[in-house]
C-alpha cells in the first residue's frame, strides 16, 4: 500500500493529498493495463470514468470526415484525461489510444466528483490544467492560420521538449514520437514534417536520437 500511496504523491493532481487522503484515493482507483495500440475509448460515446497516466504514452486525437488523424496532444506519466464528460455529461470530446504500453487508473464519475467536492486544491489544481490545455488550443488556432509550417514545428518541439539529456545539458528531449504523430500534431503531411525536421537539422537548431528530440533549453 506504501508503495502505491507514494506513486499517487507524484501525480500532480493528487500532490497536495494527505497520507490519509491518498489512501483513501488509492482505494477508489481501479489498475489498469493496456498494450501499444489499444483504443481507450473513441471521440462520440458516453463516458463514466476518468483516467491518471500511472506509466506509459496516450495520444488524444480528432478524426476528419475523410479518416485522417489530427492528434490534438500526447500525454503521459502523471496527466489525466477524460475527465470533460464526466464535468459536463456530454460524449467524450476525442478518442484517446496508447502509443506504448500503459498503466493507467480509472477513477469512476461518482468518485471523481466527490473527490472534487472535498478538495478544493484538487478542484484548483484541475481547472490550472484544463486552462493550459485551452491555452495550448489557442496557440494552435494561432498557428494553423497565421504561421508556417516550420514555425509550427519549432513551437511544438520546445513546448513537448521537457526531459534532461544528461549528455547534452544545454537541450532538452521530446517523448518518442514518429514523423507521422509528429505531422499529426503539427497539422501537415509526413512528407513536409521530414522536410521541415531535415532544415531544422542543417540549421543546427535541432538533434534527432531515434524517435527523440533534442531542442535547446532557451
Ligand atoms: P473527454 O471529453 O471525456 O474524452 C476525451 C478527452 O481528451 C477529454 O475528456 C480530455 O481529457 C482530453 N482532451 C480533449 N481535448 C484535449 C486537448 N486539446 N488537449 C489535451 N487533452 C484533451
Amino acid at each position: 500500500m506504501n508503495d502505491r500511496i507514494e506513486a499517487l504523491r507524484c501525480i500532480p493532481l493528487f500532490q497536495t493529498l494527505s497520507d490519509g487522503d491518498l489512501a483513501e484515493i488509492a482505494g477508489l482507483l481501479i489498475d489498469r493495463k493496456f498494450p501499444k495500440g489499444a483504443t481507450i475509448f473513441e471521440e462520440g460515446v458516453s463516458g463514466d470514468y476518468m483516467y491518471v497516466i500511472s506509466s506509459g504514452q496516450v495520444k488524444v486525437t480528432k478524426m476528419s470526415d475523410d479518416g485522417r488523424e489530427k492528434i490534438l496532444e500526447i500525454l503521459a506519466d502523471g496527466d489525466f484525461f477524460g475527465e470533460m464528460a464526466l464535468l459536463d455529461h456530454e460524449m467524450r470530446s476525442a478518442s484517446v489510444k496508447t502509443t506504448v504500453d500503459c498503466v493507467l487508473q480509472a477513477l469512476s464519475r461518482q468518485d471523481f466528483i466527490a473527490l472534487l467536492r472535498r478538495n478544493p486544491d484538487i478542484a484548483m489544481e484541475l481547472i490550472r490544467v484544463l486552462s493550459a490545455r485551452l491555452r495550448e488550443t489557442d496557440e494552435q488556432i494561432r498557428g494553423l492560420l497565421f504561421e508556417r509550417v516550420d514555425g509550427r514545428t519549432r513551437r511544438l518541439l520546445r513546448r513537448m521538449a521537457r526531459d534532461d539529456v544528461p549528455s547534452q545539458p544545454e537541450y532538452l528531449a521530446t517523448p518518442t514520437m514518429t514523423h507521422q504523430q509528429l505531422a499529426d500534431l503539427v497539422g501537415t503531411s509526413r512528407e513536409t514534417i521530414t522536410r521541415v525536421l531535415k532544415d531544422l537539422r542543417d540549421e543546427g537548431w535541432l538533434i534527432q536520437k531515434g524517435k527523440k528530440y533534442l531542442v535547446p533549453k532557451d
